[in-house]
């Protein structure tokens, strides 16, 4: 790799964005958390403190180290402040908006800067395309939570260079993960692979086979770490919703992979799972 990543800027300060730019200014990065909502930047500025505070009381990490994460790190909601050697965006799960993101931050950043999405589905070609200098875009797929989860998959396209897949692995490495080299395909490999682990749990409980807990209790029981509601819930119902959708469209429209109308009306209703309290589960703390 001949460039040294010196700052990361991580775009959106939701459930993965504050993850993942947690484990950056951890592992030494100088590390900017931008957010578009002032609302979200100042929540994320506030977890982040209780986060290091929890880490430092259970001796995970020094008081030092608390500080010297809190040093590398700057919470903002200004674009002119996204300076960075490495952009990873994880904000909405909508492709216009990620282009248009990376596009302004390529306005702002020098020419090297290396755009890393965290989508978990869109066509990370697609958005390529649609950037300036496509050769330095590529999925940068980190797992929920992002700071506990080792595996990211780091997502190919026909336009990305050596230099920018190098560089993005290497980043994994120094974050302490676990990179893995895939093509773009949709939903890449976990999350074409785990799309049924929820649609069947999900058609299971629309025809009234079972309710939320007891199919969770019983895949739980065989297993899986997590029952399919219990994960969508700390997903985010809006984000797994959207990754539904955008696999099933991708593939052609297969019934199989048909979203299901649960998991629509959770987020008509804003029921989007831990990060409003309320999901398939209610959560008051
Ligand atoms: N939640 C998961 O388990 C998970 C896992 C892996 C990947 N992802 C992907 O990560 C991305 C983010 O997911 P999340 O769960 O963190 O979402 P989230 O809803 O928790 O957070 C998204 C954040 O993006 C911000 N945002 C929206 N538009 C923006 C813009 N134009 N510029 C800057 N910020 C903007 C929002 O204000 C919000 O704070 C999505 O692409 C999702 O598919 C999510």
């Amino acid at each position: 790799m001949d460039q040294i990543i010196q700052t990361v800027c991580v775009c959106g300060a939701g459930t993965m964005g504050s993850g993942i730019a947690q484990i950056a200014a951890q592992s030494g990065f100088y590390t900017i958390l931008y957010d578009v909502n002032d609302e979200m930047v100042g929540k994320a500025e506030q977890g982040m403190q209780a986060t290091l505070q929890q880490l430092t009381e259970k001796h995970k990490i020094t008081t030092q180290d608390k500080a010297d994460t809190l040093s590398r790190l700057r919470f903002t909601h200004d674009m002119n402040d996204c300076l960075a050697d490495v952009v990873i965006e994880a904000i909405v799960e909508k492709p216009g908006i990620k282009t248009a993101l990376f596009n302004q931050l390529a306005e702002v950043n020098h020419s090297e800067v290396i755009f890393a999405t965290n989508t978990s589905s869109l066509s990370v070609t697609d958005i390529a395309r649609q950037v300036m200098r496509p050769e330095r875009v590529a999925g940068m797929h980190f797992f929920n939570p992002a700071p506990v989860m080792k595996l990211v998959e780091v997502v190919t396209t026909p336009y990305s260079n050596n230099h920018t897949i190098a560089t993005i692995v290497e980043l994994a490495r120094q974050l302490g993960k676990t990179p893995v080299l895939c093509k773009d395909a949709p939903g890449f490999i976990v999350n074409h692979v785990a799309r049924p682990y929820y649609l069947e749990a999900l058609k299971l409980a629309e025809q009234g086979i079972g309710d939320f807990e007891t199919i969770d209790l019983l895949l739980e029981a065989t297993g899986f770490k997590m029952g399919p509601f219990r994960l969508m819930d700390l997903i985010g119902n809006d984000v797994n919703y959207a990754v539904s959708c955008s696999v099933y469209e991708q593939l052609g429209s297969p019934e199989r992979l048909r979203p299901s109308p649960l998991q629509k009306e959770r987020v008509d209703k804003q029921e989007l799972g831990r990060k409003t309290k309320k999901g398939y589960y209610n959560y008051n703390s």
